[in-house]
């Protein structure tokens, strides 16, 4: 697979002024822009919702890539869809019903991504991989930027893309937390096609250091 994506995630942006940061990610060759929920229960950390997002979609035209870490996401899927995601992306570990709630998000015209904490098996994500059009594998333990990289999470990049292949799947393989110009390649061998990265491009150029991400993908 060669349809790489690169996901520069808001979270690491200046939230004063999020017109203007996603104006300066529509300036770097980034395809998404990746958009972290957090509720403070699922994750320790809050961040913002739906309204907001709304409010970002008038700023640009990237693919809004929201993640949900927020308990019983089914409840704001026609929020997220009304603001205009693209792609609705939730966690196996949120949800007591993680089938009906990716067939609600597939039935309000997004995209369908199911996630899973570093700490989750795999075969968790089983039995939904045919409804979705990504699988997000957490490469940090969620709720905040700049934490390191976990290379274990990708022997199950490498289980899910085997396994896409052994059904004749298609959905793409994310994977978000610690991507650098270093991690990326790694992921990328596992079977990754997406990647968030937060602190490594906002903390440079942000338009150098997604070409540098790029570069790395092309090694
Ligand atoms: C963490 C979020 C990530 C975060 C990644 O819970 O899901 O999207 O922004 O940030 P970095 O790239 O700094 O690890
Ligand atoms: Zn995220």
């Amino acid at each position: 697979m060669t349809n790489y994506k690169i996901a520069p995630s808001i979270l690491a942006a200046d939230y004063a002024n999020f017109a203007s940061e996603l104006k300066r990610i529509e300036e770097t060759d980034a395809e998404y822009v990746h958009i972290d929920i957090m509720d403070g229960q699922f994750v320790p950390n809050i961040s913002f919702g739906a309204d907001v997002v709304a409010s970002m979609r008038k700023h640009s035209k990237l693919v809004f890539d929201v993640h949900l870490m927020v308990v019983n996401p089914e409840r704001y899927v026609e929020a997220y869809a009304q603001a205009g995601a693209d792609i609705m992306t939730i966690h196996t570990e949120s949800t007591l019903h993680i089938h009906g709630a990716l067939q609600k998000i597939k039935a309000a015209g997004m995209k369908a991504g199911v996630v899973i904490n570093p700490g989750t098996p795999v075969e968790a994500l089983f039995p939904v991989l045919d409804l979705v059009d990504q699988v997000l594998i957490m490469t940090v333990n969620p709720g905040f930027g700049g934490q390191a990289f976990i290379p274990e999470t990708m022997t199950k990049v490498a289980r899910v893309a085997q396994e896409r292949q052994e059904r004749g799947l298609s959905f793409d393989i994310e994977v978000d937390g610690g991507i650098d110009n270093t991690t990326i390649g790694q992921a990328k061998v596992a079977g990754a096609n997406v990647f968030v990265a937060g602190s490594y491009v906002f903390k440079g150029d942000l338009v150098e250091r997604v070409a540098t991400l790029r570069e790395a993908l092309n090694d």
